[in-house]
């Protein structure tokens, strides 16, 4: 979800809106905006998209000098009007991220003592909390202290007051929230995207943080609520970076700009001159025994990518686990494992955890993360950046190749720290590397006829089935995760050898398969399991290079994708695949970047 809240001293309501359009990536099945109004306080509602709640405000516009917004991905209860944020309780409005664990509990304690509620949302308890503390603390600030101590779980606030046109609460746990300052007024936000059109000076609030603003100023407060400096710091304009300019949509567009982000990663790693690699925040591979990667969705595919190489070519032992198990499975982590999170945002709760329950258990922390100034940028001791920029669609494209790019220069750079390969052969690699920006614009510009019919089928389809063995295994499963994210097409992501073990059962007619197949050293084994399905009459779809030579089988379509060295393979073959599932969502008239259920960041676990 997003938040933003603004103090100023005009109407507020315009950039409410405004910063809402910018946040809708973080959600967008309800939103809201309120304010202390002359008439006391005041809020429009809707279900749907940022569109529909602008519709709202039009008819009767939001008056207020002091405001908040919400754009929500729902958690308790459907995405109805009146589950949408914010929630009121008498002379409290407020907007919230996150879950409040022991809201069943809170709302009994209320509901026993006369509380009436409007929502199914844990939300609403807080604000109702508040609103029985002010009975009998009016000071709002003490008050909002004293129920945020009562609250479990992950969290980030904004909070109004009635009778009160110059102040805003905010208080954050777990779930991120920034103070932005401007010329006069000040902001709350859930990141520096939400306050980016008005201001650039940013207070990022640390765990535990509560905050006091009014329009000139804020105050800042700790776990314990005593008074706390926070740095403030300037985070540079991306406003351009997120217009979808000529494209169709923001997929269309990030698909576009991987050839850039990827070699803008590339170079935090490498150096194409020089042919070495080298590891940002000084880390020495040869001092670690093990990397555990800890990731959700598609970074966790781009981990397992990152497996492949750093046990193939540095021959260090990775493991790699999805966020929401490894946090609470109790892993038996040995010493001398490094713990790195793969994230886009940096936020994502389940990931986030996992980071903070290795830090704790005193394991050394790494993060690669889009977002340099996330949570988790500043949670671990080393932070590998990525370099994609701003990503909006919710399907992640530019963000999943940064990362490989990244993990490959790491998996590099160990293998020549841990003396597996000689300066020669870290050259060679580098140099490779530097091929992949070229290869992916190559396959970004092959808009094939081949590909579009192809895409025009598999919108027709029911399931389809993505093989692959070695690193285009995780490669098969993100492309099924891309299909499914964006199509609605039911589809799985298969080791090609697996096939037979069970899958094999599924293959008919009506069931294309998608087989990624490089012209690597599986290359044959894939071949093989390539006639198995064809010899079942599926529909085949070969992803491959031009040269690569593939026996004649029935029902068997090529989709050319360039000549690369098996080891770049993996950034060059996500190119068709995203495409793949882009046409065919395009193909089936979906809303692409904003996909139905999904948000782009998930703050919650
Ligand atoms: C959400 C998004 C996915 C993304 C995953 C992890 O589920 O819809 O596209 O891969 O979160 O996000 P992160 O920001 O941690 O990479």
């Amino acid at each position: 979800c997003g938040i933003i809240g603004i103090v100023g001293t005009s109407d507020v309501g315009p950039r409410l809106l405004e910063s809402l359009r910018r946040l809708e990536y973080r959600g967008y099945d309800s939103a809201g905006i309120a304010g202390v109004t002359s008439s006391g306080l005041a809020r429009r509602r809707a279900p749907g998209k940022i569109r529909a709640l602008e519709e709202v405000d039009a008819a009767d516009p939001l008056k207020a000098a002091v405001g908040i917004g919400h754009t929500r991905w729902a958690t308790h209860g459907p995405p109805t009007e009146a589950n949408a944020h914010p929630h009121r309780a008498g002379r409290v409005m407020l907007v919230h991220n996150g879950i409040i664990e022991n809201y069943a509990e809170l709302k009994a304690e209320l509901a026993a003592r006369g509380r009436a509620f409007e929502s199914d949302t844990d939300t609403e308890v807080v604000a109702a909390l508040l609103d029985e503390t002010l009975e009998t603390e009016a000071d709002p600030v003490k008050a909002f202290q004293s129920v945020v101590g009562r609250l479990h779980g992950a969290y980030s606030l904004a909070v109004l007051v009635d009778g009160h046109p110059d102040l805003m609460l905010g208080a954050r746990r777990g779930s991120p929230l920034v103070v932005g300052w401007g010329d006069g007024e000040m902001f709350l936000g859930s990141d520096a995207l939400a306050v980016g059109p008005f201001t650039q000076r940013i207070t990022y609030l640390e765990d535990g943080d509560s905050v006091v603003i009014d329009h000139a100023s804020a105050r800042i407060f700790d776990e314990a609520n005593r008074p706390v400096e926070r740095p403030m710091v300037t985070v540079p304009a991306s406003a351009a970076l997120v217009e979808k300019g000529n494209y169709r949509h923001f997929m269309e567009k990030e698909i576009h700009e991987q050839p850039e982000s990827c070699q803008r990663t590339l170079s935090a790693f490498a150096n194409p001159v020089s042919g070495q690699t080298t590891v940002p925040g000084g880390l020495n591979f040869a001092e670690v025994e093990r990397i555990q990667i800890i990731a959700c969705g598609t970074a966790f595919y781009a981990g397992e990518i990152g497996r492949y190489a750093f046990e193939k070519l540095a021959g260090l032992p990775c493991d790699v686990e999805v966020a929401s198990e490894f946090r609470y499975r109790q892993p038996a982590l040995t010493k001398g494992t490094l713990a790195l999170a793969v994230s886009q945002s940096g936020e994502t709760a389940d990931t986030l955890a996992g980071l903070t329950w290795c830090k704790a258990q005193g394991f050394k922390t790494a993060c690669l993360v889009n977002v340099h100034t996330s949570s988790m940028a500043r949670e671990a001791e080393i932070v590998w950046p990525t370099w994609a920029g701003p990503e909006i669609g919710v399907a992640s494209t530019k963000a999943f190749t940064a990362q490989v790019s990244a993990l490959l220069a790491l998996a590099v750079a160990a293998a020549r720290q841990r003396g597996r390969i000689d300066a020669a052969e870290e050259t060679r690699l580098v140099a490779r590397l530097f091929e992949a920006p070229g290869l992916i614009a190559q396959a970004v510009a092959d808009h094939s006829e081949a590909m579009t019919a192809v895409a025009h089928d598999l919108a027709g389809a029911r399931d389809v089935l993505f093989l692959g063995r070695g690193a285009m295994f995780p490669l098969a499963m993100e492309g099924a995760l891309k299909l499914k994210e964006i199509s609605y097409i039911h589809a799985e992501g298969y080791a090609a050898g697996e096939l037979k073990h069970g899958p094999i059962a599924l293959i008919d007619e009506a069931t294309p398969v998608v087989v990624l197949a490089p012209p690597d050293e599986v290359f044959e084994k894939t071949v093989s399991n390539v006639q198995e399905v064809a010899a079942r009459g599926a529909e085949v779809i070969l992803i491959t290079s031009q040269d690569a030579k593939v026996p004649h089988a029935p029902g068997l379509r090529r989709i050319v994708a360039p000549d690369c060295d098996p080891f770049i393979a993996p950034l060059v073959y996500a190119v068709p695949v995203q495409l793949l599932a882009y046409l065919t969502a395009v193909q089936k008239g979906t809303d692409v970047d904003q996909p139905r259920n999904l948000a782009k960041s998930v703050t919650v676990e």
